[in-house]
């Protein structure tokens, strides 16, 4: 069993920041999904779908989980919102969701200091109706595939970051 966490839930809830904090804090290193896909095509996530579409991408995000599940190990792997799709996402790791209500992500994207930014670099995000739609159809599949579920809606970094290291780490 690898020893990784695996970060995993909806656009703009918070993974990186969470997983950012963790490693300062837990003292591990930690790998975002979208970071290795950018940075193997030479590309943007945006310009990814554009050029290619959305199913070359999901093509890309199952190279990453199976390189993950090959070559990584004791490290806590934050995950785009649709990678919990991967046909192998449970041999990686533990997998944590950070659970929140549409209402509270969009807020949260919407009132970020960079909100344009944040909400500019998520193609699927570009239009909140059918951002809403997709959490709706995701959301009991979320739950069923996590491991652990964290409400990130009520609570702060610190005790976040907490809960993870108690109910997860391995
Ligand atoms: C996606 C989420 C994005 C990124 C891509 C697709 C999704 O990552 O992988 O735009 O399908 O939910 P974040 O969850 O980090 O925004």
């Amino acid at each position: 069993m690898k020893k990784n966490i695996i970060l995993i839930g909806f656009m703009g809830v918070g993974k990186g920041t969470t997983a950012r904090a963790y490693a300062e804090k837990y003292n591990c290193f930690n790998i975002d999904t979208d970071d290795l896909i950018e940075s193997k095509a030479n590309r943007k996530i945006k310009h990814i779908f554009e050029e290619h579409g959305e199913k070359y991408f999901r093509a890309l995000e199952q190279e990453c989980a199976d390189w993950i599940e090959s070559s990584v190990n004791n490290t806590l792997i934050s995950c785009g919102g649709g990678f919990f799709n991967v046909n192998n996402l449970k041999n990686l790791g533990r997998v944590v969701l950070l659970d929140a209500s549409y209402e509270w992500i969009y807020n949260r994207l919407s009132t970020a200091e960079n909100a344009k930014a944040k909400l500019k670099k998520r193609p699927l995000f570009s239009e909140p109706k059918k951002a809403k739609k997709l959490y709706k159809e995701r959301a009991k599949a979320y739950k069923k595939i996590a491991d652990v579920i964290i409400d990130v809606e009520n609570q702060d970094m610190k005790s976040i970051i907490k809960e993870i290291y108690k109910k997860a780490y391995i």
